[in-house]
């Protein structure tokens, strides 16, 4: 199978190479839908345009580095632990109880879905909002291709699917097409409409570059949080015990998982290389871009790691006793997954601080 050479030092690309898949030797059917990405002759599972991509990444990160800028590094142990846990998960499924999982599972592919958003995020003109060139970096290729490239991996493209598609696989396979509640959207909706809309965090700026900046530091810690969450969908969804097909599932899993990397990576870069500029204010100043983008990560960060781990509790927790019924003596099992429950304390910093005082 011909693939292009990858060539380490090239730093620009166009859009068709940033989307191009190559070719496959077998393509992935995930239940019943053709997907993205597909196996090598050897049967090794290759993620979706990525034969241009994954090099070009690697080289706009190099040429960071050469320059001596830092690569924004995202502390894991910010990232909230899912729940319920694997061992709650496992004892749910265990005592028949499908819907809460099934429930977590569909949201799941439905924020995969979400990622499609990305590609309606305008990029303003980079040479007048950044003060240094940005040719050849990975900022310079957001509209030319990467961001089109991370909607399609998250939603589909055309008759292909797309993390969606792989997730409700996933949870159709480990547990045998279960039945979808039917509010799950709703409620997800309902809520994403109680946020308040914020202030501007940088007025001073261009407010399309403010807008991209903002939606690209939100991405990057949902896709570093997603971490915990592809980790948790493969041990739970490969647990011969809870799982009907561990394997197939857990597989599923850990293709998505593996598509992600690249989107943690040229979003990371990205906002590295703005960090590393200086950026053009509209009454016709500056201001670093290290002040922008760790701003923007320190706020997100901190909103997250405060809020979601909540957020995801009490989305369980209000159909739980009323799933739980379908069990042969609930109360017993509530009181077991409670004794489960782990407190989970987010650390104090986030390793974004402001370094002088506000
Ligand atoms: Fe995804
Ligand atoms: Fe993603």
């Amino acid at each position: 199978m011909a693939q292009p050479v990858a060539e380490p030092d090239r730093l620009v690309y166009t859009p068709e190479e940033i989307l191009d898949s190559g070719s496959y030797e077998e393509p992935l059917i995930a239940g019943g839908v053709r997907c993205h990405g597909g196996f090598d002759a050897e049967g090794q599972y290759r993620s979706p345009r990525t034969i241009h991509r994954a090099p070009a990444i690697l080289a706009w990160k190099a040429q960071l580095a050469r320059e001596g800028h830092d690569l924004i590094e995202i502390d894991r142990a910010l990232m909230p632990p899912q729940y319920p846990s694997v061992e709650q998960g496992a004892l749910l499924l265990r005592n028949g109880v499908r819907d809460p999982i099934a429930r977590s599972l569909t949201i799941i592919s439905i924020v995969e879905g979400f990622g499609a958003i990305i590609r309606e995020v305008a990029v303003p003109d980079l040479g007048e909002v950044v003060v240094e060139p940005t040719e050849g970096t990975a900022l310079a290729h957001l509209r030319g291709g990467l961001f089109e490239a991370h909607a399609r991996d998250e939603s589909g493209y055309r008759e292909e699917g797309g993390h969606k598609q792989m997730w409700e696989a996933a949870r159709d396979l480990a547990l045998e097409s279960p039945k979808i509640p039917g509010d799950v959207l709703m409620r997800m909706m309902g809520r994403s409409g109680q946020r308040k809309k914020a202030k501007r965090p940088y007025p001073q700026l261009d407010e399309k570059l403010e807008r991209m900046l903002q939606m690209m530091a939100q991405v990057l810690v949902v896709e570093v949080f997603a971490e915990g969450t592809f980790a948790w969908g493969v041990e739970l969804l490969s647990n011969p015990e809870v799982s009907a097909e561990p394997e197939a599932a857990g597989n599923m899993v850990r293709y998505v998982q593996a598509d992600e990397n690249p989107h943690v990576e040229y979003l990371r870069t990205a906002l590295s290389e703005v960090r590393a500029r200086t950026l053009r204010t509209v009454d016709g100043g500056t201001i670093p871009g290290r002040t922008v983008v760790d701003g923007l990560l320190h706020r997100i960060l901190h909103n997250m790691i405060h809020s979601r781990p909540e957020e995801q509790r009490s989305d369980l927790r209000e159909n739980l006793a009323e799933a739980m019924k379908v069990a042969s003596n609930p109360k017993a099992l509530l009181e077991e997954f409670d004794s489960l429950d782990r407190v989970w304390t987010p650390p104090d910093r986030t390793g974004f601080e402001p370094v002088t005082a506000a």
